[in-house]
C-alpha cells in the first residue's frame, strides 16, 4: 500500500476549558496555555511539507458564552497575529481567516487584513484560522453568491467550490479533533466530505509537536478508497471514475 501525501489538515483545537477546570483555574487560562501551543504546530506542519493547515478557533456558536470568555478568545487571536507576523512572512506563509470577523474590534480586523493582504502571494503554508466560523454558514453563503452571479442556473459541485470563504484550500485530508469529543462542531462540512477522521484524548493546551506528527505519520500510511475497490488519489479521480462506469454499467442493463 504506498503511503500518501496529506495537502489539507484541519484541527479543531478543543478541550482547553476542561484542562483548565481540572486544574482550579478559570477557564480563560486554558485558551491562554492552548494559544501558546498553536506556533508549534504551524512551523511543523510547515517542517512536514502540509500545504494547508486550517485550525478552529472561534466557531459561530461560540457567540453563545459568557463575554469575558469571548473577549479573551479576541485578545488571543490579536496576539497570535502580533507575535507570528514575522515569522508568518519570513516563512513565506499565507495567511487567511475564515468567517465572520465583522464584530471583532477594529483594530483587530485592521491587522487581520494587513496581514492577508501581505501574505496574499505567499506559496508556502496556506494557514487559515476559521474564527466567527460555522460551516453550514459558509455553504449558504456559496449558494448565494452563485445565486447572486449566475441568476436561474442551477448550481454544480465544481460551483458550489468555487464559492466557499477560501476555494483554494481543497479537500480537508484529515481531521484531527483534541479533547476527546467525537463530532464535526459545524467545521468545514462541505471540505470533509472524504476526510480521514482522528480523535484524541489530550486537550489542546498538552497536545504537542511529537503527537501531531505522530498521527499524521499514522494516518499517511492508511489506505483511502473513495468509495472504490482499488487505489485512487483522490475523490476527483474517485468520482470521474464513478461516472465512467455508471455510464458503461448502464449500458450493461440496457438502460441507455
Ligand atoms: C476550545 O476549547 C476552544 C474554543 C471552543 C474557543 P473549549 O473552550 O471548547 O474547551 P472545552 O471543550 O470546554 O474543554
Ligand atoms: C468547537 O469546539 C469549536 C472550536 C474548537 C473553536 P466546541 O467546544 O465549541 O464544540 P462543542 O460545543 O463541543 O460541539
Ligand atoms: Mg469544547
Amino acid at each position: 500500500m504506498s503511503e500518501q501525501q496529506l495537502n489539507h489538515i484541519a484541527i479543531i483545537m478543543d478541550g482547553n476549558g476542561r484542562w483548565a477546570t481540572m486544574r482550579g483555574r478559570p477557564r480563560v487560562w486554558g485558551h491562554i496555555r492552548g494559544s501558546s501551543k498553536v506556533a508549534s504546530i504551524v512551523e511543523e506542519a510547515d517542517r512536514l511539507g502540509i500545504k494547508a493547515l486550517t485550525l478552529y478557533a472561534f466557531s459561530s456558536e461560540n457567540w453563545s458564552r459568557p463575554f469575558s470568555e469571548v473577549r479573551v478568545l479576541f485578545a488571543l487571536l490579536k496576539k497570535f497575529i502580533c507575535h507570528e507576523r514575522e515569522r508568518i512572512i519570513r516563512n513565506k506563509i499565507r495567511f487567511k481567516i475564515i468567517g465572520d470577523i465583522s464584530e471583532l474590534p477594529q483594530g483587530t480586523q485592521d491587522l487581520i487584513h494587513d496581514l492577508e493582504q501581505v501574505t496574499a502571494h505567499h506559496q508556502g503554508l496556506k494557514l487559515t484560522f476559521a474564527f466567527g466560523y460555522g460551516g453550514r454558514a459558509e455553504l449558504v453563503h456559496a449558494v448565494n453568491q452563485f445565486i447572486t452571479h449566475n441568476p436561474g442556473q442551477k448550481i454544480s459541485e465544481k460551483d458550489l467550490n468555487n464559492c466557499l470563504y477560501c476555494p483554494d484550500l481543497g479537500d480537508v485530508d484529515l481531521l484531527i479533533r483534541t479533547g476527546g469529543d467525537c463530532r464535526v462542531s459545524n467545521f468545514l462540512l462541505w471540505q470533509l466530505a472524504y476526510a480521514e477522521l482522528y480523535f484524541t484524548e489530550t486537550k489542546w493546551p498538552d497536545f504537542s509537536v511529537s503527537e501531531f506528527a505522530r498521527i499524521v505519520d499514522f494516518v499517511t500510511r492508511r489506505e483511502r478508497r473513495f468509495g472504490t475497490i482499488g487505489e485512487v488519489s483522490d475523490l476527483n479521480e474517485a468520482q470521474k471514475l464513478a461516472e465512467k462506469n455508471r455510464v458503461n454499467i448502464n449500458q450493461q442493463l440496457g438502460m441507455h
